[in-house]
């Protein structure tokens, strides 16, 4: 206003080019107390870097000209009475270290998510209630102390901030910590102390920078670990979540003994293949192995070869995967009743092997992804899942949620394995991007699994094969001077048979495939030229 007195320290500022200001002290608080603020021409101080105003009382807004001073990197406005924010905050783009600590706030603005260059971020002792959505946005937050607040739980793409290497959290009601945080791989510090937490995730030992943890004063259910936070060093209590696998009560002893067991299963598992490898020379070349540790993960399964396909021509390739998601949708349940995986036949290499393994110790290439484990994926998936859920506005689980959770509670997951050891697939959630098909294949692997049902496995694969012969006969009559006896598929039996050698399936049998699509694939039963087997 007119009536606005200049404030001295200010204008000296202004005079002097000065990059740093500090008003602190009862001095200030009168001014601002009498002038109902502080003096607008602070605004207009555009080469400030660093600005520091604290322990004024009567200090309860900050304008939203603050916009205007672009170059802070810091801004140091604790100890006041702050009640609000402005979101113009989110206009600071170079600053690195907000401290609005001690003061009356409620709510943060999410505008601070704007905030790309923040390194520091201090709200502690305040009564905000929970942290914006979009903190993931802030990349280079390193340090966030929200300690003393009524902050409830950490926003899902908290786990997100790759860099952040201190989060004091205490004193607040943080009632779970997700066993996402290990994808905060450069937090050293991390203090939950008097929180609401009942376990810890056993997740937080991936966490390889750890030096320091706090979980003093929670509600902890397994009492052994509460035993611990009290009194014992961060490395024996990662130890000890290490150990438990789930770190949801369960002593260390027993899960030392569930993980030797799967250790076990899987070793044992490799020992059939390297003796079923050996035998291979002198068997038949069409035969498949069931490994017993399927029977509770994923136990039917059903493959074939499909030659002959021509997905050159226009846009079939297109329409065939359109009709795998159709497929899916449909006859599979939204894969929640089977799930279909294609490959193209001339990019793995057989015998090939249906396996369970420890999700630590599955490595797979996902489709347009980096090599990663089970782990890792299923991790990726499901915050993508939350994501989806976000924007569908809560309520509604997505599909994706609803095949990740088939998976819930396994403790080995399912896998079809090549002879080079790559996994070609993982059964439901995805196949693997090195043998997946593409405009070139000319032979298809097919493999559907259920956990429900052989029949099941048996009636898709009936689908996609007359999927198939339709694209094929539809390629046929846009191709000019071929055979038309040539585009004939031939569908390749695969026999599926158990560690011992018997037989569990063979499809296509005599009763599959309708005699409708016989007249336009040739079944070929015992086709010896091929030097694969498929260990199912
Ligand atoms: C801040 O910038 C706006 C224009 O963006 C201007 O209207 C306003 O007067 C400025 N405030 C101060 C105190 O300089
Ligand atoms: C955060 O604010 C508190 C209270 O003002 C202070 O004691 C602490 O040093 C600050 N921490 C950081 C990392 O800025
Ligand atoms: C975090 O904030 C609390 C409360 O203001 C303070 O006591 C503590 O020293 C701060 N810790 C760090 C590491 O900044
Ligand atoms: C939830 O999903 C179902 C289909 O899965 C859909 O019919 C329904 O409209 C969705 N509801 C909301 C609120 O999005």
């Amino acid at each position: 206003s007119a009536e606005e007195e200049n404030w001295p320290e200010i204008e000296k500022a202004a005079k002097e080019k000065r990059r740093e200001l500090v008003l602190q002290g009862a001095v200030i608080d009168e001014k601002i107390s009498s002038n109902g603020g502080l003096c607008s021409t602070i605004y207009s101080l555009k080469l400030l870097n660093y600005l520091e105003i604290i322990q004024c009382l009567s200090l309860t807004e900050i304008h939203g000209d603050i916009k205007n001073l672009t170059t802070l990197t810091s801004l140091i406005v604790c100890r006041n009475k702050l009640s609000s924010i402005p979101k113009t905050i989110g206009n600071l783009k170079s600053l690195k270290v907000l401290d609005i600590s001690v003061n009356n706030l409620k709510a943060l603005p999410d505008e601070i998510t704007q905030l790309s260059e923040l390194n520091t971020l201090n709200v502690s002792c305040n009564n905000i209630e929970s942290l914006p959505d979009g903190l993931c946005h802030c990349t280079k937050l390193s340090t966030i102390n929200i300690s003393k607040n009524g902050i409830t739980r950490f926003p899902d793409d908290f786990y997100r901030l790759d860099l952040l290497s201190t989060v004091i959290a205490s004193e607040n009601y943080i009632e779970d910590l997700s066993g996402n945080v290990h994808m905060l791989s450069a937090l050293k510090v991390l203090d939950l102390s008097n929180n609401k937490l009942s376990d810890i995730p056993y997740e937080l030992s991936d966490c390889s920078k750890l030096k320091e943890i706090n979980f003093k004063v929670n509600k902890l259910k397994d009492k052994r670990l509460e035993k611990m936070v009290n009194g014992c060093q961060t490395k024996s209590i990662l130890d000890y979540l290490r150990a438990g696998g789930r770190g949801k009560g369960k002593g260390s002893k027993q899960a030392d003994g569930d993980k030797a067991e799967g250790g076990w299963n899987t070793e044992k598992t490799q020992t059939k293949k390297q003796r079923k490898q050996k035998k291979k020379n002198e068997e038949d070349e069409d035969e498949d192995e069931v490994a017993n540790e399927l029977k509770d993960v994923r136990p039917y399964l059903v493959c074939c070869v499909v030659r002959g396909m021509n997905f050159r021509s226009g846009n079939a390739l297109k329409r065939f995967l359109a009709a795998q998601i159709k497929l899916h949708d449909d006859l599979c349940g939204k894969r929640t009743t089977a799930t279909i995986a294609t490959h193209d036949m001339q990019l793995l290499k057989g015998p090939l092997m249906y396996d369970a393994r420890l999700p630590p110790m599955l490595k797979i290439v996902p489709l347009c992804h980096k090599e990663m484990t089970a782990v890792e994926l299923m991790r990726q998936l499901q915050l993508e899942a939350e994501d989806q859920r976000k924007q569908r506005k809560r309520q509604n689980v997505s599909g994706l949620h609803k095949y990740l959770q088939l998976l819930d509670g396994k403790e080995l997951y399912p896998c079809l394995v090549d002879a080079k050891d790559n996994v070609i697939s993982f059964p439901p959630i995805t196949n693997s991007e090195k043998t997946k098909i593409r405009k070139t294949t000319k032979e298809l692997f097919l493999e559907v699994t259920s956990s429900t049902s052989l029949q099941i496995c048996k009636d898709v694969m009936d689908a996609i094969i007359v999927v198939s012969s339709s694209l094929s006969m539809y390629t046929k009559r846009h191709t000019v001077g071929l055979n038309p006896t040539l585009q004939k598929l031939v569908i390749q039996q695969v026999r599926t048979v158990d560690p011992d050698g018997n037989l569990k399936v063979v499809y296509p049998s005599k009763t599959d495939l309708s005699t409708d699509s016989s007249s336009k694939i040739t079944i070929a039963r015992l086709y010896r030229g091929y030097r694969y087997r498929v260990n199912v």
